[in-house]
């Protein structure tokens, strides 16, 4: 800036100064410009940023613990100093408070310095509110963090069909069969033997709409031994998971609904080329979760023998082990074959597995059952 510049400058200050500014246009063009900048910001946020979705609100589940967005959090932490009847001294009395005496500050605090360190009234006042919030604020981040999230949310109709298939068949196929199919019921307390009418007939489909189908699972059906699934009702799944096994329902086993063509693979199993090795991550664990998983999970009657993780498939069982890598006689591969042998009956107990999925796992016990695939 040369002296000309500096001269011109400070003398524009000075008349701004003795005639103040005009509103309209100064003042007014000087918003506006701001306001502009601050728009394309928050469109530029919203296109490239977004905001990541969170699970539906869900009123069945009690475990939930609501948290404000993290600028609420002083006033959420400093609300839990007043349990019970006494919230309304915190949610009322004290916020009425704190704005009065802001209101009333100008009127104790007569002094006209500007400077900050001559304010020796204001400047203390609002440090110990500043400070006061900052350690409330971190505080409630450290006592109440937020709630890992239970379920990932699926918003794709492919994700909730999926979604829907892994639930029904850990929550419901040792009852209804890994299909619907139903059957007589085998391995489980106290309904051994029951001959379980199928529950993916179009007879079924047609004459159950999906809200009916939500409430039956919701509510179960108890007077006939089906255990209620809601979190309202004591079960462990919250209504989204219900609307997505409802969803898998309607889309697999409704034949007037048809499956849209990228899902044809949801929930789906992969195939196995000829002279690929089958491991377990790629290939067992979804037959598993599929087929096995409803009733070798903790709980249940099973012998023991758990089926949820690839240390359990190996070491877990009263005649462990029931897998003997690379021995085709392994007791696994002999129930799935549906011989009876001192581990008990064939498995699964109702339907034997279709040939291929046998086949992929006698070809996984062959190679050694690899957890991982081989590089
Ligand atoms: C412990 C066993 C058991 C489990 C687990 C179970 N159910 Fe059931 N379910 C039953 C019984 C028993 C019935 C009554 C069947 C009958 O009427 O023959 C039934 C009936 C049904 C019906 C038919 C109701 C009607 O009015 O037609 C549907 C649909 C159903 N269950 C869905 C499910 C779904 C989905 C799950 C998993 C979330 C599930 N069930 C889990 C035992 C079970
Ligand atoms: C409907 C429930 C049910 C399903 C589904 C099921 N099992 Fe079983 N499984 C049992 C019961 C019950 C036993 C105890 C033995 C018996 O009663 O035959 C058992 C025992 C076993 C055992 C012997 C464990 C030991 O150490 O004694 C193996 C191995 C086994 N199951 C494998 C499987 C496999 C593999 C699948 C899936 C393809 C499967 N099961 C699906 C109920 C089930």
């Amino acid at each position: 800036m040369n002296e000309v510049q500096k001269k011109e400058y400070k003398e524009k200050y000075l008349r701004a100064k003795r005639n103040g500014e005009k509103f309209f246009p100064d003042s007014l063009f000087r918003d506006m410009a701001v306001m502009f900048a601050i728009f394309l910001l928050l469109v530029g946020l919203a296109a490239f940023a977004g905001v990541p979705m969170e699970p539906r609100a869900d009123p069945s589940d009690s475990a939930y613990i609501p948290r404000p967005e993290w600028y609420f959090l002083f006033l959420f932490q400093f609300l839990k100093f007043f349990p019970g009847s006494l919230e309304w001294v915190g949610t009322t009395i004290v916020p009425a408070l704190a704005v009065l005496a802001l209101l009333f500050l100008p009127f104790f605090d007569r002094n006209p310095a500007r400077f900050w360190t001559k304010r020796k009234l204001a400047i203390p006042f609002m440090s110990v509110i500043v400070a006061g919030m900052v350690v409330l604020t971190v505080w409630a981040a450290i006592t109440t963090p937020p709630q890992p999230e239970s379920t990932q949310v699926a918003t794709t109709l492919s994700a909730r069909i999926d979604a829907g298939q892994n639930l029904y068949s850990v929550n419901c196929a040792e009852c209804h069969g890994p299909d619907g199919e139903g059957g007589v019921i085998q391995g489980v307390k106290g309904l051994d033997g029951y001959k379980m009418k199928p529950i993916n007939s179009q007879d079924e489909m047609y004459t159950r709409t999906d809200n009916t189908l939500n409430n039956i699972i919701s509510y179960g059906q108890q007077n006939l031994g089906m255990p209620p699934f809601s979190k309202a009702y004591g079960g462990e799944l919250s209504s989204d998971d219900i609307s997505n096994i409802v969803t898998f329902m309607r889309y697999t086993w409704d034949n007037r609904v048809e499956k849209p063509k990228n899902v044809a693979q949801a929930g789906g199993i992969p195939v196995l080329g000829p002279n690929e090795i089958p491991n377990y991550d790629t290939n067992i664990a979804p037959i598993v979760t599929r087929y096995c998983v409803s009733c070798h999970r903790p709980g249940h009657e099973n012998n023991n023998y758990m089926m949820g993780s690839y240390n359990d498939i190996m070491n877990t069982g009263d005649h462990k082990p029931n897998v003997v890598p690379g021995d085709l006689n392994s007791n696994l591969i002999r129930m799935l074959h549906r011989e009876t042998i001192n581990a008990g009956g064939p498995m699964p107990p109702t339907k034997a597995l279709s040939p291929d999925l046998i086949n992929i796992f006698e070809r996984w016990v062959k190679a050694g059952a690899p957890e991982k695939a081989s590089k």
